[in-house]
């Protein structure tokens, strides 16, 4: 026994001690090359192009295009973006390693956000599932596919938290809270970095966007963000921190001014924080153009100066403003800029060009049988389906509606979204095939082919794309028919919701609730047939009082992908019983944003029955759907809480669930703390853990949960962490509003 413990501590540390020296090599490496590089080559290194031509043609003449191959050659570029494909990459990796004189291989980023061809859900839809392992699976076959196109670095995850639903990236991250986004943030560098990052199916994650992107005022995308330290620390913070400590090998910074100043020029995030406080050892890019943008934000004087700004802040690389390019050598000769500022940068990205094995070998990432074979491949699918599923909420089931039998006669669909093969894929599905998920028609068609389709009006334009916004049409051709088909039906299946494209970076809306002309017909046809289903798909919270008033069974199916409609069937059948919950809350109306869970208390938190306490004169200040909340076809009881505060450093809460209806399934069990009086107030609760458990029908679990000072405390306005001794509040239950309760008290 003893010898065997002596035997894996021998190989854990011959492991360790392999890592460090490669590590310690790179490093020795890149002294080497530090010492041979030229300024100039140092600032190519910090400098990343947008592909430009295409690259197995000939090579470009002339205009801007021409430019960049001509920086490629001198060794002026250390990275592309938007180039993919074995082709295409090899072209230019050979371009630079051949004719370049040091022969430095780039790296190549792409969005892929949630899948490159197979569309995984959209981020927000994979978070609702609270399946930590399975968004982790999901980022793997993301990663598989990219690096069989020849890509090394995504620029996903974003951890960005956001409480306001008109801003259209809230489709891209992990939700409103912090503590579930941080974890799911972690789950998608591991996803994407796997093991071993120098194995050629993983590739470099990018956290983005740091920081506070996410708080655009009114959720207008770009927008000023002006918050408090108690909200940069407590809530925008922890999910980069996170990402951090789980190795994430690069940052992206954003387009925002952060409290007034951009924060591409930020020092105080990226070098004070980031690389000082966290001992980040992987590099920032910037987002793109952001560096520029530092002039129209009214921060630097041209873009030279921004330049300046951005290297000296800790933006190491610039994605295609070209102010690192064509400015930042001189800076340094005229000695505005520190030179070890420079070989810092460049230290950084080496390093991760290192890590990544593209000095072993710059096309790793090149194989033709690979991209051929890991494409579109099977085992994907089925993973790309299991995340769907796992990623639906059900809303609303009243007497039990739904699941459908399988023979159900009598259904009607109806609904522009329901033969939509194109607006499922989600927004950010760049390398996607147009039209190539699953429609929620084609899935339903594997159970049953006796139902009608009536579309009804058509509700979004089917050219919509990546660069335009969606038109959203008002002509009610269609509508009479649908009704009249309702009017016969057994049961009406209605498939609304936002067109993908909606959603995503630039789309921001000042209403939540069914563009178009969806609202009238849902109620047309509630007046001549109350038994719907409405199968909601959007990228964002919606605020749908009415439909949650009228309309009985209500499925969350947001945007899930290549295998939309195969997921769905299942759900609405009852071969997958849903156990989704939601990432976000779902507002009553609009006026309420932002609106999230984990809020403070005010001064006067109670209805007074007169008018001086705070709210609203005409709506509830609750969510309409909660965070945390969402049904399943079968019901859990939760009971015996107990709490063992003994140790203050690791609280012990236990639960037990159990399974109280006829059908097995899954419940997201989860804990939230309130510390109802610190030095700088808490929320009135914050989730601080939280178990995925699956029950057979009438079986019982005991979640444990350990609360350890990490749950404990916060950050105060020195962004020290602080735990405060006194009494702790907390619940436990399957969703922000509904729990257990009990508290103790630490010294
Ligand atoms: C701008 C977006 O804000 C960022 O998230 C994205 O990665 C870059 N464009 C590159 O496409």
């Amino acid at each position: 026994m003893k010898l065997r413990t002596s035997f894996i501590a021998f190989l854990l540390l011959l492991i360790f001690n392999t890592n460090l020296t490669a590590q310690q090599d790179f490093e020795q490496q890149i002294d080497e090359l530090l010492v041979k590089m030229t300024l100039e080559e140092k600032v190519g290194q910090m400098n990343q192009y947008n592909g430009f031509y295409d690259a197995t043609g000939p090579a470009p003449e002339g205009g801007n295009a021409a430019m960049k191959y001509e920086h490629l050659k001198k060794g002026w570029v250390g990275s592309m973006l938007n180039v993919h494909g074995v082709d295409e990459v090899r072209k230019l990796q050979e371009l630079v390693v051949k004719e370049s004189r040091l022969g430095i291989p780039l790296i190549f980023g792409y969005d892929v956000i949630h899948g490159y061809k197979i569309q995984s859900p959209i981020p927000l839809a994979e978070a609702a599932s609270w399946d930590l392992e399975a968004i982790q699976k999901s980022a793997a076959i993301a990663a598989d596919e990219a690096s069989a196109v020849g890509l090394n670095w995504t620029f996903a995850p974003m951890v960005d938290i956001s409480r306001d639903a008109r801003w259209g990236r809230v489709m891209e991250g992990g939700g409103e809270d912090p503590y579930l986004g941080s974890k799911i943030g972690v789950a998608r560098v591991k996803g994407f970095q796997g093991d071993d990052l120098s194995a050629n199916y993983t590739i470099a994650a990018c956290a983005k966007h740091f920081a506070g992107y996410g708080f655009a005022q009114g959720g207008r995308d770009y927008n000023t963000v002006d918050i408090g330290t108690n909200t940069l620390f407590n809530v925008v913070l922890p999910p980069f921190k996170a990402a951090v400590e789980a190795d994430v090998k690069t940052l992206m910074n954003g387009f925002n001014i952060l409290n007034g100043i951009p924060v591409t020029g930020d020092g105080f995030l990226q070098r004070d924080i980031l690389k000082g406080k966290w001992g980040f050892d992987g590099f920032v890019i910037s987002d793109w153009g952001s560096i520029g943008e530092m002039e129209p934000h009214g921060h630097a004087k041209n873009l030279a100066h921004a330049g300046e700004l951005a290297a000296k802040a800790g933006s190491d690389m610039d994605m295609e403003s070209t102010a690192y390019v064509t400015h930042l050598a001189e800076s340094v000769k005229a000695g505005k800029v520190d030179k070890k500022l420079i070989d810092d940068a460049v230290r950084r990205i080496l390093r991760v060009k290192f890590e990544l094995g593209l000095f072993d070998d710059p096309y790793r990432y090149c194989n033709p049988t690979r991209e051929k074979e890991r494409l579109f491949h099977e085992d994907h699918l089925a993973g790309v389906l299991d995340m769907a599923k796992k990623s639906i909420v059900l809303l609303k089931n009243e007497n039990n509606l739904l699941p459908l039998k399988k023979d159900q006669k009598g259904i009607v669909v109806i609904g522009d979204l329901a033969d939509d093969k194109n607006s499922p894929l989600g927004s950010w599905r760049l390398a996607s095939d147009n039209n190539s998920a699953v429609s929620f028609l084609e899935g339903l068609d594997n159970y049953t082919k006796d139902y009608l389709f009536v579309q009804g009006p058509k509700i979004f334009d089917d050219k919509a794309d990546f660069l335009h916004h969606v038109t959203i049409k008002d002509d009610k051709k269609g509508m009479q028919e649908a009704v009249e088909a309702a009017a016969t039906a057994q049961v009406v299946v209605m498939v609304l919701g936002e067109h993908g494209f909606m959603s995503g970076e630039g789309r921001s809306r000042t209403q939540l609730d069914l563009p178009g002309l969806q609202p009238e017909l849902l109620k047309a046809v509630y007046e001549v047939n109350k038994n719907i289903v409405l199968i909601l798909m959007n990228g964002r919270p919606l605020a749908l009082p009415w439909e949650d008033e009228h309309i009985p069974a209500i499925i969350e199916t947001w945007q899930l992908g290549s295998q939309t409609g195969n997921a769905i069937a299942q759900v609405l059948f009852g071969d997958y019983n849903p156990g989704g919950k939601l990432p976000m809350s779902f507002p009553r109306s609009v006026g309420q944003m932002p609106l999230y869970y984990n809020r403070y208390s005010t001064g006067r938190p109670d209805d007074n029955q007169l008018v001086f306490w705070s709210h609203y004169g005409d709506e509830k200040n609750t969510a309409l759907y909660p965070f945390g909340y969402g049904l399943s076809y079968t019901t859990f009881a939760y009971d015996n809480l107990q709490i063992d505060a003994t140790d203050p450093k690791a609280v012990k809460v236990l639960a037990t669930v159990t399974n109280t209806g006829n059908l097995a399934g899954e419940e997201v069990v989860q804990l939230y703390l309130n510390d109802p009086v610190a030095s700088i107030v808490r929320p009135i609760k914050e989730l601080k853990g939280f178990e995925k458990i699956a029950l057979d029908a009438g079986a019982s679990q005991t979640v444990n949960f350990t609360l350890t000072e990490k749950e404990l405390g916060f950050y105060d306005h020195n962004y020290d962490w602080v735990v405060e001794g006194g009494t702790f509040n907390i619940m436990v239950g399957g969703s922000s509003v509904d729990g257990l309760t009990g508290s103790f008290e630490i010294e």
